[in-house]
């Protein structure tokens, strides 16, 4: 992908003195009283400040919190505890400035924040009159809000098409490289996992990994649905009968490539969905009537673990099993620990992946662990994120 990087701007001299304008993605989850209960985001935020102070920039970061309804502030809504954090983790002041469409003073070497964007009265649908004012304040555009890179949005897309100079910043380059190098130009067997409870959730990124990887495999409610299009029995687990057809149809566009859904052949089953509930290891072909399949059997895992230790890529998304009950997490733990032997190239994303490799300890052993939840699912979808779209047309013209 060719785009400018800030990066690059900053090591050449070039954001002196300028007026650095930073989408970030500080988006955190809050408790009622409103305090931060985990700021990976505002962490994974802070190479890119660091980077434009550094260079000598006047820099001003903002970003969406929640989803408020425009010009209508209410305290909620407000940046003010991310900039605490923010003032806490980089140990100095960020100020934080309300209304500030219109323009204000700032000078190199302050850091300001600005207020939740998505009170700007336009933002939403990428007012032309809102992202011309925006991309006015600055002279040096930098997009570094990988989580938001899906929506085009006036401070994510519209502010990129009028900048004088727009460019991606440090977290959103290392989002459009590891994505580069997963899914348009990754060292094959590319393996996907895609795991989760709806195959109608995922439908679509089913579809499009079946047109690139060598094996697809599945997890969860997903790999219910997979088993019955297969012809096994699944009890009363979690699955869509009504989508069979289309788990057929990635089925038969996968063999027609050569390449494969590998379906399990053993299950661990319960009779109720509960962390005490009897475990019971079978063959996929004898599940019971009243059996809910919560794993993926050791025969299963060993198998799918040996693909994915064989992979050139390892894209993965969702864990294959109820990991959270001790019992039924045998196959993601697998899984997790596959990856993180093998010497594939990895990238993971979403919520739940993000849970599993976090309980597994392989956060350092997988080469890209994505910020962004909508976004990452969108790439696997195939889509172009407007992101991207904008930054490349903006360093081609
Ligand atoms: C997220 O939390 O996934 C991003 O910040 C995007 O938020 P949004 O779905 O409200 O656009």
């Amino acid at each position: 992908m060719n785009f400018l990087r800030f990066q690059d701007l900053c090591a050449n001299g070039q954001a002196k003195n300028k007026r650095v304008f930073i989408r970030a993605d500080l988006n955190v989850p809050q408790d009622d009283s409103g305090r931060i209960t985990e700021d990976t985001r505002i962490r994974a935020s802070l190479p890119c400040i660091r980077m434009a102070l550094d260079a000598g920039a006047a820099v001003m970061v903002t970003s969406h919190l929640g989803r408020p309804t425009e010009g209508e502030f209410k305290p909620a809504d407000s940046l003010l505890p991310v900039a605490k954090r923010m003032a806490e983790l980089l140990g100095r002041d960020v100020p934080l400035l309300a209304n500030w469409v219109d323009g204000f003073d700032i000078q190199p070497g302050q850091l300001l924040m600005l207020e939740n964007c998505r009170l700007n009265k336009g933002e939403k649908k990428n007012n032309e009159e809102l992202s011309q004012k925006m991309a006015a304040l600055c002279d040096i555009f930098v997009h570094d809000a990988f989580g938001t890179a899906h929506r085009a949005e006036a401070s994510t897309y519209g502010i990129a098409q009028y900048a004088p100079i727009a460019c991606a910043g440090p977290l959103l380059a290392a989002e459009m490289d590891a994505i580069g190098k997963a899914l348009t130009n990754p060292k094959r067997p590319l393996v996907a996992i895609v795991a989760g409870s709806k195959v109608s959730t995922k439908l679509t990124i089913l579809k499009s990994l079946a047109a690139n990887v060598d094996q697809l495999i599945v997890g969860g409610g997903i790999a219910n649905t997979f088993m019955l299009a297969a012809g096994l029995k699944i009890g009363k687990s979690l699955a869509e009968p009504d989508l069979l057809a289309e788990a057929k149809a990635v089925i038969e566009a996968m063999k027609a490539r050569g390449a494969e859904v590998p379906i399990p052949t053993d299950v661990v089953t319960a009779k109720a969905f509960k962390a005490d509930a009897a475990a019971t290891i079978k063959a996929a072909t004898d599940v019971e009537d009243d059996d809910l399949i919560l794993d993926i059997g050791p025969e299963t895992a060993k198998r799918l673990a040996a693909q994915i230790r064989a992979a050139g890529t390892v894209v993965w998304n969702g864990p294959v099993g109820v990991f959270e009950f001790a019992a039924f997490e045998n196959g993601t733990r697998e899984i997790a620990q596959a990856v993180a032997q093998s010497s594939a190239f990895s990238i993971a994303g979403g919520g739940d992946t993000l849970a599993a490799i976090a309980k597994y300890g392989i956060e350092a052993q997988v080469d890209y662990i994505s910020t962004g939840g909508g976004a990452f699912l969108e790439v696997l979808e195939g889509k172009t994120l407007p992101a991207f779209e904008i930054l490349q047309k903006r360093a081609a013209a």
